[in-house]
C-alpha cells in the first residue's frame, strides 16, 4: 500500500520506519524533518499536497495545534482515507485543550471536507520503534478505531493490526470524544513522576460477543 505521512516527528517516523520495513510504500509530508526522516529511511518525500496525493492513506501525525496549516496544505482530500492520529494535547502535555463534546478527529474531519477520516491514536512512538509491541504477559495494546465510513475503517484496521496492536471499533468519528482522553490518561500515568512505559487493553469476556469485529449494524453506542 502507499502512505503518505503528514508529520515526520517522533510518531510519523515510528510508522513510517515500521510500515516501510512491511513493504509499504512511504511518502513523508512536511519541511525539514520530513526531508531528514526520508533520508534517514531511504523513502520518498515531497509536500504535504505531494503526500496526501501519493497515499492511498494519509496518515495525520502532527500536533494538534497544526493541524490547521497541516490540513490546508494537504490540498483536497475529498474521498480520500485519512487516519488521524491527532490527540488534542495541550502544547505542555498537561491535558487536552478539548473534550466532551468535540475531538481532535472531528475537528480534522471539518477541516477536510468529504474526506474519509478515521481515527486511530497509535500506542507510543517508543514502543511502535522498537519494532515489536511487548507488554505484559504478551498482551498487546488495543488501538480503538473510530469513524464514519467503514470500508475506510477496516483499512486503518488491518494498518493498526500489522503494528502489533489489538484494534477495536468503538463506533463513529465522534466516539473519539471519549478516547482521546482515554489516551491522555496513558501520557499522564506515562510522563507524571517517573516515565512509566504503559499502554491501554480493553479486556473483555470471552463468549458474549467480539472485540475487533463489530458489524456496523452494532455500532457502540454514541457519546
Ligand atoms: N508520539 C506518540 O507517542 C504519539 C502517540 C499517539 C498519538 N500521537 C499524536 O501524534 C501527533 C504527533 O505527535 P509526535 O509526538 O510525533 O509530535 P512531534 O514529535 O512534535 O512531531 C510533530 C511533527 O509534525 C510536523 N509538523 C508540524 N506542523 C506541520 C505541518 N503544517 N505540516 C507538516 N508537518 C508538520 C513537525 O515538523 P517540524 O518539526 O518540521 O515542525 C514534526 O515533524 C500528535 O497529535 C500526538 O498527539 C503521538
Amino acid at each position: 500500500m502507499k502512505l503518505g505521512i503528514i508529520g515526520a516527528g517522533s510518531l510519523g517516523t515510528a510508522l513510517g520506519a515500521h510500515y516501510a520495513a512491511d513493504g509499504h510504500a512511504i511518502m513523508f509530508g512536511g519541511g525539514a524533518s520530513a526531508q531528514d526522516a526520508a533520508t534517514r529511511l531511504r523513502v520518498s518525500v515531497g509536500s504535504n499536497a505531494e503526500a496526501a496525493a501519493y497515499g492511498d492513506v494519509v496518515i495525520l501525525a502532527v500536533p494538534f495545534g497544526a493541524i490547521d496549516a497541516a490540513v490546508a496544505d494537504a490540498g483536497p482530500l475529498r474521498g480520500r482515507v485519512l487516519w488521524s492520529c491527532v490527540n488534542a494535547l495541550r502544547p505542555d502535555f498537561t491535558g487536552l485543550a478539548i473534550g466532551f463534546d468535540n475531538s481532535a478527529a472531528e475537528e480534522v474531519a471539518r477541516r477536510a471536507p468529504g474526506a474519509r477520516v478515521v481515527a486511530a491514536l497509535p500506542p507510543f512512538a517508543h514502543a511502535i520503534a522498537m519494532g515489536r509491541l511487548c507488554y505484559e504477559r504478551d498482551l498487546e495494546p488495543t488501538v480503538f478505531i473510530c469513524g464514519d465510513d467503514i470500508a475506510a475503517k477496516r483499512i486503518v484496521e488491518s494498518l493498526v493490526r500489522e503494528l502489533g496492536a489489538q484494534a477495536v471499533d468503538a463506533g463513529p468519528l465522534k466516539a473519539a470524544r471519549l478516547v482521546e482522553p482515554a489516551m491522555m490518561l496513558t501520557v499522564s500515568i506515562a510522563y507524571a513522576g517517573v516515565p512509566r512505559d504503559v499502554g491501554l487493553r480493553l479486556l473483555e469476556r470471552q463468549g458474549l460477543s467480539s472485540v475487533g469485529t463489530r458489524q456496523a449494524d452494532h455500532p457502540p453506542a454514541s457519546p
